[in-house]
């Protein structure tokens, strides 16, 4: 499905400012992977999702999605593909649009050239695909006036609506707040249960890590340091985790909050 080979990214390569954000990631995903990415900040996991979205090039390897080598293509061709959602409920609609139409637009995202129309089917399906969060009676309000965590319900509505390859949740539920972020990750849950979707999902909460998905990947100064799937994943526990991270780190932390929040 997804093959990542070798890929290494250098930030501001020979100047004072390198930085290596990524060293030599090899990572194979199969079709209905659900993976969770978890590590402390700066790790890389931000820049592992712009390399598969295509947001910078890489400096080193390549990656391939079912089969076609997309490492040289631009994000815009690969978002046909790949659906990507930040922590920031901001970023994946626009404010100044209403529902039905950012909607249209998304639905519409893979078919270029057919023209923008709203009939009165497409509104239905809307409404009804809206449901599930409250929103199906707003639908010609702009999508600047809902709420942080109604505004990513939406964003994770229009990523799904596109029938995605591969789901890239960056944090998506952080910065909302706890009842919000439990709606949107049960709506996420819901659609990758249902559609059967391709994920990866990067979260600090490993709880929940250990609990969803099949997979589960740990970085740690731009390496995969720790993969776990299947019973063995389901078997960890959050000391678990930390025990292990330390381990191999060869670093001491006062509790898990060095790993879940702090840069070290
Ligand atoms: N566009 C960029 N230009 C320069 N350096 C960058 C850029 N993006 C990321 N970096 C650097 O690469 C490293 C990895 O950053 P990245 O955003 O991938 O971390 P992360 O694991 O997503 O962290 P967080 O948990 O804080 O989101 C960091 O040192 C960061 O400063
Ligand atoms: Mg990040």
């Amino acid at each position: 499905m997804l093959d990542i080979k070798h890929v290494t990214k250098v930030f501001f390569p020979g100047t004072v400012n390198e930085k290596v954000a990524l060293q030599d990631i090899n990572l194979h995903i199969n079709e209905g992977d659900v993976v969770c990415v978890i590590g402390s900040n700066g790790s890389g996991k931000s820049t592992l999702f712009n390399m598969i979205a295509g947001t910078f090039p890489v400096t080193a390897g390549t990656i391939t999605l079912d089969g076609k080598d997309i490492t040289k293509a631009p994000e815009y061709k690969r978002a046909f593909e790949i659906g990507r959602i930040f922590q920031d409920p901001t970023k994946g609609t626009s404010a100044n649009m209403s529902i039905q139409d950012n909607m249209a637009l998304s639905l519409r995202k893979g078919m270029r050239g057919l023209k923008y129309s709203l009939n009165q089917e497409k509104k239905n399906f809307f409404r009804q695909i809206l449901e599930p969060v409250g929103l199906q009676d707003r639908l010609e309000d702009n999508v600047g006036l809902l709420s942080g965590g109604q505004r990513q319900a939406l964003t994770l509505i229009m990523a799904c609506m596109s029938h995605p390859k591969l789901l890239l949740l960056d944090e998506h539920t952080a910065a909302l707040d706890p009842a919000n972020a439990r709606i949107v990750m049960e709506l996420t849950e819901k659609y990758i249960a249902q559609e059967k979707f391709t994920a990866m999902m990067i979260t600090h909460n490993m709880q929940f890590a250990i609990e969803f998905g099949n997979r589960l990947i740990m970085m740690d100064e731009g390496k995969i340091i720790l993969e776990a799937s299947g019973d063995e994943k389901r078997n960890l526990t959050v000391p678990d985790l930390i025990a292990r991270f330390r381990e191999i780190r060869n670093k001491d932390f006062a509790d898990d909050e060095g790993l879940l929040t702090e840069g070290n």
